[in-house]
């Protein structure tokens, strides 16, 4: 589903070099679900950006869904992430100018699906959405914006998840619920999730846990 081989990405800041990956081999089956550990500034958010398609990577391959980006041009990269990617990103970016449910079915919308069903129904319930959903997402609070994020990422059931920090700055109840939410359509749809986290509780979800250090990926336990 998501295979990540010999990834390597330095940042170049005026003398300095940082290498931020050293050499990361990852594999995410269908229906698996991956925990991203470590320190902040360890370079977890560029791992996600290049596993999807959104930064290149110095060297190595990355392949989703059996595909390597590579060999995609901006038009298949764009169709693919519309239909079968979701992400979480750690700064929400909702769309302006859109109410919170134009954000949340944004994607189910391009791809032609119903505005409404079971799934969508359970987002807006889990997620406390429902007062909120003619509101634009500029006056929303940050808890609010990342509930939307999170809705928004889910809505379309991708087969492949990425969420970095996704329950943040949210209370622990919701958090879980979230958790499980992602979990479901992790069994349930066969999506495979890479989530970012510093919270060893909704690590406790994902079959599989990873330390991501000094450029390089272990497994933990
Ligand atoms: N576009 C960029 N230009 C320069 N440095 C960057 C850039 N993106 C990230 N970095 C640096 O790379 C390191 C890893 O960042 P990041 O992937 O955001 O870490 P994490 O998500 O684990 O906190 C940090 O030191 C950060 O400052
Ligand atoms: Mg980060």
């Amino acid at each position: 589903m998501l295979e990540l081989r010999s990834i390597f990405k330095s940042f170049h800041d005026g003398e300095s070099d940082l290498q931020v990956l050293r050499g990361i081999d990852l594999s995410v089956a269908a229906g698996q679900s991956v925990a991203l550990l470590g320190a902040s500034g360890n370079g977890k958010s560029t791992l996600l950006q290049i596993a999807a398609g959104l930064e290149d990577a110095d060297s190595g391959e990355v392949r989703v869904l059996g595909r390597p980006l590579a060999t995609m041009d901006e038009r298949q990269l764009a169709m693919l992430r519309r239909r079968r990617l979701g992400f979480v990103f750690q700064q929400f970016n909702l769309l302006p100018g859109l109410n919170v449910l134009d954000n949340m079915l944004f994607q189910r919308r391009l791809n032609r699906m119903p505005g409404q069903d079971e799934w969508v129904d359970e987002l807006i319930q889990v997620l406390e959405l429902g007062p909120m959903l003619k509101r634009p997402v500029e006056v929303l609070s940050g808890g609010q914006a990342q509930r939307v994020a999170i809705a928004r990422a889910l809505a379309h059931k991708p087969q492949l998840l990425f969420a970095d920090e996704p329950t943040g700055n949210l209370h622990d109840t919701l958090s879980r619920q979230i958790m499980a939410l992602m979990m479901k359509l992790v069994t349930g749809s066969g999506c495979s999730l890479l989530l970012v986290t510093h919270n060893r509780a909704m690590a406790a979800f994902t079959a599989r846990r990873m330390l991501l250090e000094a450029g390089h990926l272990q497994e933990l336990e």
